[in-house]
């Protein structure tokens, strides 16, 4: 179906149209152009669904920030930002090097294979203050390579940031009595490259107990 639509001059529109068409005005080789309409819709789903997931599973685990995620105008966002940088769905991208390189002091042929870590990226001690503690609103939040750096840095950056905002502030205002239940087992996706909670377990908060609200 992909490849039908991306070769059909008449029916080709919108985002297959814009993936299709060179700026020259040229048209993709097919093989790219369905590549490329094929990784928009792989990369941009499963990516965000689990950020989504880990954006739950830390809010619902912190009562003040769950409270705060409806509350509060930008805290949503905020926090999104903070799970982008500490704990991204992508830990690792493969690159391959153009032509050689010094890294570090080491020198990496062209042609190698290399292991991008992204995720040690959000938590450098030397540029994030207590990294491993999330802590909305920091200034410097984006300096971090979740989205990778780029030409090629990720397209789909700021549709996945406003989607789990709302999946967050939305969660939180529908539920405002869910938390995380903390003797569910685990259950963590763990792969080289992907790595989010599976499923997120809460339970209701008993309705007279009193919610911890915004602080004041
Ligand atoms: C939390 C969600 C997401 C994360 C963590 C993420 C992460 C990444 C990363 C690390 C890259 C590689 C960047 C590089 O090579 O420097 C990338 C590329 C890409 N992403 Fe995302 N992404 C997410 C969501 C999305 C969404 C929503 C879309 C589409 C709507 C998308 C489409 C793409 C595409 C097409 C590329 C390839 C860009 C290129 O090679 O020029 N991504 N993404």
């Amino acid at each position: 179906m992909l490849v039908a639509q991306v070769t059909d001059n008449a029916g080709a529109r919108g985002l297959i149209r814009a993936l299709r068409d060179r700026p020259d005005g040229a048209l993709l080789d097919l093989r790219v152009a369905v590549a490329a309409c094929f990784f928009v819709v792989i990369g941009g789903q499963s990516t965000t669904g689990r950020l989504i997931s880990t954006v739950l599973r830390t809010a619902a685990g912190n009562p003040e920030a769950w409270a705060r995620a409806s509350a509060e105008d930008g805290f949503a966002r905020a926090w999104v930002e903070e799970v982008v940088r500490r704990e991204p769905p992508i830990t690792t991208w493969r690159r391959i090097t153009r032509e050689e390189v010094e890294l570090s002091g080491v020198t990496v042929p062209a042609g190698a294979g290399l292991l991008l870590m992204l995720m040690g990226t959000g938590s450098d001690p030397e540029v994030f203050a207590d990294p491993d503690h999330l802590c909305p609103y920091r200034s410097n939040v984006r300096q971090n390579l979740s989205f990778g750096a780029g030409p090629h840095r990720c397209p789909g950056a700021r549709p996945a940031l406003a989607e789990a905002e709302v999946a967050l502030r939305e969660a939180a205002t529908v539920l405002p009595r869910a938390q995380l239940e903390k003797d569910a087992p685990p259950s963590t996706l763990g792969l080289l490259s992907f790595r989010a909670p599976l499923r997120v377990v809460v339970r209701l908060r008993s309705a007279n107990r009193k919610s911890p609200g915004p602080p004041s």
